[in-house]
């Protein structure tokens, strides 16, 4: 059967990394089908619009997302919208999947990816003297986010730590809390603890190896992930994974546009690489993907995008004659 993939490369050096992980995803000679599709700031400010619909009907049809990054304005612009914020709603890809990995430390952060403070419910009031933005928590989403911590916890060290700050946001992640742990009976097998996410972070820095799964809401785990993989070794190597009930899932490397760099050849493709190794996964090519997460991470970036490629084809080249 053949796995039909859609590459949005996106904006800044999404355009790069997203083509150098086809080139690898090649190599491999599975049956998987490319096709490519726009989004993005460029693509709006070109056509007025940051996600075409034929974009989102190329990837409808889809059996995963390959997406490489879009650059938000800081600034509201009017008809603008994150076009990877749009995905996630309109797939409803509630689980967002960050691994990172070097020595001592293999952690994986779990984030709600579809409401608390993303819930898109930001409004002002007296003149634009007040900003008001609403920090959604459902039992629904709690429910399920918790249940993929967990089966993710038992392929691992079968270690979940539930962070939240219910210390003072009573209701919402009160909520949040009260739900996880309900889900957590279920999974006897698991030892689960909490953490409030200020001391969270102290301890990522302190003592990162303690960590195996860590659950939460999505602004604190969009940050937490963050930190996670700053310990080790930066956003290179930050691949993700977005997933919801059914196809498409969709996976992207965590850096950004990085339009700081964009255009010079000298960006890291391994986390868009990375990315494509947890969506072979994903799609059932179980030895691919560990194969091609292994020789991702013994390659190291020298700063030319291509010559990173073409090692990482050749390893896998040599590897499978072997
Ligand atoms: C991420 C990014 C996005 C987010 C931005 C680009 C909207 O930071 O995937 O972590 O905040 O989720
Ligand atoms: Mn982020």
């Amino acid at each position: 059967m053949t796995h039909i993939i859609t590459l949005i490369p996106g904006d800044g050096i999404g355009q790069e990394v997203i083509p150098a992980a086809r080139a690898v995803l090649e190599t491999l000679n599975l049956p998987l089908q490319f096709r490519e599709a726009k989004a993005g700031f460029g693509v709006f400010q070109t056509y007025g619009t940051a996600l075409p619909d034929e974009t989102l009907e190329q990837c409808a049809t889809s059996d995963a997302i390959l997406f490489g990054a879009t650059s938000s304005p800081m600034t509201k612009v009017t008809g603008y919208y994150s076009p990877i914020l749009a995905l996630r709603q309109h797939f409803d890809l509630f689980a967002n999947l960050r691994p990172v990995r070097a020595d001592a430390i293999d952690v994986l952060t779990v984030r709600e990816n579809t409401e608390g403070l993303y819930s898109g419910r930001e409004r002002t009031e007296d003149d634009g003297q007040t900003a008001i933005a609403e920090r959604v928590i459902t039992a629904r989403a709690s429910e399920r986010i918790m249940r993929v911590a967990c089966e993710q916890a038992m392929r691992r060290r079968r270690y979940v730590t539930i962070v939240h700050k219910a210390n003072v946001l009573k209701e919402t992640d009160g909520l949040f809390r009260r739900v996880a742990f309900e889900v957590a009976r279920d999974f006897p097998a698991l030892t689960v603890d909490e953490l409030l996410v200020d001391v969270a972070a102290l301890k990522l820095v302190e003592d990162p190896a303690r960590f195996d799964v860590i659950v939460t809401t999505n602004v604190f785990g969009d940050i937490l992930s963050d930190v996670a993989a700053g310990l080790t070794g930066g956003l290179g190597l930050a691949a993700s994974a977005n997933i919801g009930g059914q196809p498409p899932a969709l996976f992207e490397p965590v850096h950004g546009s990085a339009p700081d760099i964009t255009g010079q050849g000298i960006a890291d493709p391994r986390a868009a690489i990375l990315s494509a190794a947890m969506m072979l996964d994903h799609l059932g090519y179980a030895a691919e993907a560990a194969r091609l997460h292994q020789i991702t991470y013994q390659t190291p970036h020298t700063g030319d995008t291509q010559y990173t490629v073409e090692a990482i084809c050749a390893r896998l080249e040599s590897d499978s004659d072997a």
